[in-house]
């Protein structure tokens, strides 16, 4: 693949049905609770992508075997307690926060120095959020600058369980410490402001010592030190944050509908279709079923008629924060202006994504008035560009890539896009699966 791509023609309308790959957040948990399972654990449809590879690298190094045969990844858990520690061991999570901050959690009883290391992208990200609980369970962490990796942890053989108040809406904080929390004697408490719920749901499903009261705006969770997991045979569910790019690109088309299969609806991961509905977009979800406590559908979407902007309510940030970059291309279509605020954390992802955000908005002509945490953009139901556009030195965030070429295939210009490779880390067949839908990509 070369590094670059070059984009110059709308992608015609289509009525397909398409299939998305599994779900990243659940392949990653996935991957490291059934390391510590008493036994063999089997995934169908393990997202292939290379966060997850790096998670199967990490838990190899932690003396766990993994085969991966016939689309069947098998991992041979070690038990709660089996991980083989060795002195001087590096563990590089690459690009992914997610294995960093949750694989940390996990490696909270340590008897050496562990050290975890990223790419650059992940390297100028705040790790200090999980070492500030993380310490008060009794480990030692020290970060560059007290902020980034490289992070060592050294865990403690007298880990004290702790309350804590995990306030920024963020999964990996939460499930960091829920890790933490099984791997110690006696009640861990934390109340946690709304994020996605995947952790919970299969501690819940493998019967692990974990309680929950959800409040309005806060989870009150509860955990203890877990004995034994049993293994966990799982058929991972299709990933709502990639099919968004495909929601999406139907949305700004005309006359153009799309069928996707199996996608996990659960609740702390939709916002994105519940922003689109309330801009007058119909989604309509059926063959639903629960699978393995989490909750499935086949999506079929239409292309609207017209867009209306909208003034999105801060309570769904946390569930469609993976997908603002491409919800902000609808803005930028619809009539009217939206605005979207309290969205400091999106600058904290792989790449400045709010600015980022901006920029792309900025060179397709779309007017806007950034801050650091929010973002008004005015609509035009009109767009068309017409102009050349290049996208680059974006720390190779893929969803930065993927949502440019979601703009250039339905808003036209001549569009050079840096660095496909970037899709690897969540979203490998992206482009294939463009093309199948008759995308023009050279
Ligand atoms: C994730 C949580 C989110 C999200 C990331 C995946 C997870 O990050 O952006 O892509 O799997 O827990 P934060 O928890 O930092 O918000």
């Amino acid at each position: 693949m070369q590094n670059r791509i070059i984009i110059k023609k709308k992608i015609n309308h289509y009525n397909k049905k398409i299939i998305i790959p599994g779900d990243k957040s659940l392949s990653i948990r996935w991957v490291l609770i059934s390391s510590l399972a008493n036994g063999i654990s089997k995934a169908k449809n393990l997202l292939m992508s290379e966060d997850v590879l790096a998670a199967i690298q990490a838990i190899r190094k932690l003396g766990v075997k993994v085969k991966i045969n016939n689309k069947i990844c098998k991992v041979y858990g070690v038990g709660i307690d089996g991980y083989k520690y060795k002195r001087g061991l590096s563990i590089n999570a690459q690009n992914s926060g997610t294995l960093g901050r949750l694989l940390v959690g996990l490696l909270i009883n340590s008897p050496y120095p562990i050290k975890i290391i990223g790419d650059k992208s992940l390297s100028k990200r705040d790790f200090n959020r999980i070492a500030k609980p993380l310490r008060k369970f009794g480990a030692h962490l020290k970060l560059k600058n007290n902020y980034t990796l490289p992070l060592t942890i050294k865990g403690s053989q007298n880990l004290k369980p702790i309350r804590y108040l995990e306030d920024k809406g963020s999964a990996q904080v939460k499930s960091s410490i829920i890790f933490a929390g099984a791997r110690t004697y006696g009640r861990t408490l934390i109340k946690s402001k709304k994020s996605r719920d995947h952790t919970e749901r299969l501690f819940k499903y493998l019967k692990l010592p974990i309680k929950i009261k959800n409040k309005k705006s806060f989870d009150l969770i509860e955990i203890n030190k877990v004995k034994k997991i049993k293994p966990l045979n799982y058929k991972i569910p299709t990933d709502l944050s990639s099919c968004a790019f495909f929601i999406v690109l139907t949305t700004l088309l005309k006359n153009s509908k799309l069928t996707i299969k199996d996608v996990n609806i659960n609740p702390t991961r939709t916002a994105i279709l519940t922003i689109l509905r309330k801009m007058g977009v119909k989604i309509s979800l059926f063959n639903k079923k629960i699978y393995k406590g989490e909750q499935l559908a086949d999506i079929f979407i239409k292309s609207p008629k017209t867009l209306k902007s909208i003034n999105c309510p801060t309570n769904l940030n946390s569930g469609a924060i993976d997908e603002f970059l491409i919800i902000f291309l609808v803005a930028a279509k619809a009539k009217g202006i939206s605005y979207f605020k309290n969205l400091d954390e999106l600058n904290k992802k792989e790449s400045p994504r709010l600015k980022w955000g901006a920029k792309i908005l900025k060179m397709m002509g779309v007017k806007l008035i950034l801050t650091n945490s929010s973002i008004k953009i005015y609509g035009n139901p009109n767009l068309e560009i017409n102009k050349k556009i290049v996208i680059k030195n974006y720390l190779k965030d893929h969803r930065v890539f993927m949502t440019s070429v979601i703009a250039a295939l339905s808003f036209g210009g001549i569009w050079t896009i840096w660095d496909p490779h970037s899709t690897r880390t969540s979203f490998p067949n992206f482009l294939k699966i463009l093309k199948d839908l008759g995308a023009k990509i050279s």
